[in-house]
């Protein structure tokens, strides 16, 4: 069978031979069982709902046992034979362009030199998924392959609810991923359901297909430790940046470590991690041994080295032995998965790799105190070191939340907040999305190295241009991301689909677009995929992360996120997605996120315009209505070149009338 009549059959009549499991894939670790019997009976006959009659007897015993191994029924009969990669637009079966790249995208997302574990469908971040199991992938890549221009795909956590009729202008695909009645969005009730199967954790952009590997990542990173050194008023030369984890985005780090041209050293505890990375070129050199990554950093620091060192342990070792041997670490952070911290997102000191994985599901309840255990060690270390002069900052993984909970000395004095910034607060907030600057993205669908140059040099053009009349307060980050546009070809950042990011505000977002919309009328490159992080301006409520430069109560609600789901939607997105949890976890944030396939039109021209200028605008208004002053500076400028836009702006209140309060 070819590849395209895969993709149509959806879920085959005739069951595939059973697979085992592939040896050299990084799978999932085993998840908790949290089901009792009735429950197991309940998730068995869900997932027999995909399946005719004819398949149950086989099939329920073979879900059983996949729930008592894994914890989760992945359907892993169901994964298909052919390779799972971005193809080129042109290779998929479609009435319409704009299902072709979606379905370019998902598979995308589940290539397994992009995903984290791939087979059980999950693309970064421990627990971030595509689908629950094969069947909603296979029954959801054939919706696609048929649906046409007036219908619209509904997913609702991974499950393809089917094709509705809608029109020309709609989205062709709405998700939702682990929406939840709020008063259930626990963790625990997160495993449960997931169980089940009927909730998944989508993350950010795993969930709404538009993952693009560590390079999306590598650029945020990248601004986010030249601006560390920055607020630090260090040049990065010779300066120490140690962090941890090598997985999904954090294996982003290192690059970023070097394009901004210090020394990263960075713990990863699991090796098949370390050598994927190390052999990908996203890490320089690998150590196992304590004592030589000492000799070697105090080397790159004598030496000025620009040099990126993995050391393959725990990040605690690390932390305690440069304080013993007195290696002064300029910046600190941690990538550890700690939104997931009970099922392997975060591994405890004092316990091997897969003494952990055995213990997550033969003992969590002492997994769990390991893990509180290690966090206070952990936070203890890190503040020996910031009492030495470390500038440390939270990388938005919950660890200062965990670490909280675990009751480590992490709160500021007034015992609210805590001690350390976490880097939107410091950095990405005041200095990107408060003027609007953030992860704008786009995907080549030809799969063409040569269309990806063009958009590169297309996008440098735009900025360059706009630079020229740019506001004093945003000169920096433009300069940033024409340098990174420059080089991001040389930096090797390609992983998967041929795809860019880099940061912009509204008008620069437009303006590429607009661009890249012309190239395509002009036959010079083919159809793009626009689309963005979730880690936005506008697209995410999340108080301990994106919003927390919010200080006007308002960083507990999620009003921003879902206005600007909605908003997208109405405005010319292809689709739109909006989930519960990603990045900090399940119940703390609520997130959305848009694609955008634009063909060459003048109504694609138009969607550009009216929904990428939204996309930013409702965030930095929001921001601006919580008295940043960047975003009221933003947002005044926003509406002095579009009079349609009409935004309440807040008044300041002076000291004096609050005092007697
Ligand atoms: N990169 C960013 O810009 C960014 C932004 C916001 C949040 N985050 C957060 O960072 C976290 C990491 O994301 P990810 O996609 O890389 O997750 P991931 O699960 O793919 O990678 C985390 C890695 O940390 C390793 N690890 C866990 N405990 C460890 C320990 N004690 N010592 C050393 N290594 C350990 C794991 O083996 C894993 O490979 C997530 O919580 C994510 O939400 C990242």
């Amino acid at each position: 069978m070819t590849f395209k009549d895969q993709i149509k059959e959806g879920i085959p009549n005739i069951l595939p031979t059973k697979i085992d499991l592939d040896p050299t894939i990084n799978h999932a670790p085993k998840r908790e069982e949290v089901l009792s019997i009735t429950e197991k009976k309940l998730a068995i006959s869900n997932a027999l709902r995909y399946f005719d009659k004819i398949h149950h007897k086989e099939l329920s015993k073979e879900f059983s046992d996949e729930l008592n191994q894994f914890g989760r029924i992945y359907m892993y009969r169901l994964r298909p034979s052919y390779k799972m990669y971005a193809r080129s637009i042109e290779e998929y079966p479609c009435k319409t362009k704009q299902a072709g790249a979606i379905m370019l995208m998902i598979q995308n997302n589940l290539n397994k030199d992009v995903a984290q574990h791939p087979h059980e469908l999950i693309t970064y971040g421990g627990n971030g998924s595509v689908f629950q199991n094969w069947a909603q992938y296979r029954l959801c890549m054939k919706y696609l392959s048929q649906m046409n221009n007036n219908q619209t795909l509904v997913i609702n956590s991974g499950h393809p609810l089917g094709l509705f009729p809608s029109n020309n202008n709609a989205p062709r695909v709405v998700v939702s991923n682990g929406m939840m009645i709020p008063n259930y969005s626990s963790k625990e009730n997160f495993e449960k359901f997931n169980a089940l199967g009927v909730t998944q954790y989508g993350q950010m952009t795993a969930g709404s297909y538009m993952y693009i590997g560590p390079q999306g990542i590598v650029h945020g990173t990248t601004i986010t430790v030249l601006n560390a050194f920055r607020k630090i008023n260090k040049n990065p030369l010779g300066k120490v940046f140690v962090t941890s984890g090598l997985g999904g985005m954090s294996g982003a780090q290192p690059k970023a470590g070097n394009i901004a041209k210090c020394i990263t050293v960075c713990a990863e505890v699991n090796d098949k991690v370390v050598k994927t990375r190390h052999s990908q070129g996203w890490i320089d050199e690998v150590f196992t041994d304590i004592a030589e990554l000492i000799k070697r950093v105090k080397v790159a620091k004598s030496n000025e080295e620009v040099v990126s060192i993995a050391f393959q342990g725990n990040i605690i070792t690390i932390w305690e032995e440069f304080y013993k041997h007195n290696i002064f670490i300029d910046i600190g952070s941690d990538q550890t998965s700690l939104h997931n911290p009970w099922s392997g997102g975060y591994y405890p000191y004092g316990l091997d790799f897969n003494s952990a994985n055995k213990m997550i599901s033969k003992d969590p309840e002492l997994f769990k105190s390991k893990v509180k255990q290690s966090l206070l060690l952990h936070a203890d270390l890190i503040n020996k070191h910031c009492q030495r002069g470390t500038y440390f900052f939270d990388y938005g993984n919950a660890f200062l939340l965990e670490a909280s909970k675990a009751g480590a000395d992490v709160f500021a004095e007034d015992g609210i907040n805590f001690k350390f910034p976490s880097y939107v607060q410091d950095i990405m907030g005041p200095m990107c999305f408060d003027y609007g600057f953030g992860p704008f993205r786009w995907v080549c669908t030809s799969n063409k190295q040569e269309d990806l140059d063009k958009t590169d040099e297309i996008a440098c053009q735009v900025l360059e241009k706009l630079m020229v009349n740019s506001p004093e307060e945003t000169k920096v980050q433009m300069q940033d991301n024409i340098d990174w546009i420059k080089s991001a070809k040389s930096n090797y950042l390609v992983v998967g689909s041929k795809a860019r990011i880099l940061y912009a505000d509204s008008i620069g977002r437009v303006e590429i677009a607009k661009a890249f919309n012309n190239a395509i009328a002009k036959n010079k490159i083919g159809i793009i995929v626009l689309g963005r992080d979730h880690h936005d301006v506008s697209g995410t409520d999340s108080p301990y992360r994106e919003t927390s430069n919010i200080y006007d109560g308002s960083k507990f609600t999620a009003d921003m996120a879902i206005q600007n789901v909605i908003g997208d939607s109405f405005r010319g997105a292809t689709w739109v997605s909006i989930h519960n949890g990603g990045g900090v976890g399940w119940g703390e944030v609520i997130n959305g996120g848009f694609g955008m396939v634009i063909e060459g039109s003048k109504e694609c021209e138009k969607k550009i315009e009216s929904m990428l200028h939204w996309d930013v605008n409702n965030g930095v208004a929001r921001r601006g209505w919580a008295r940043n002053s960047a975003a009221i500076f933003a947002i005044k400028k926003a509406m002095k070149s579009n009079s349609d836009l009409v935004v309440t702006l807040p008044n300041e209140v002076e000291d004096k009338y609050l005092k007697n309060i």
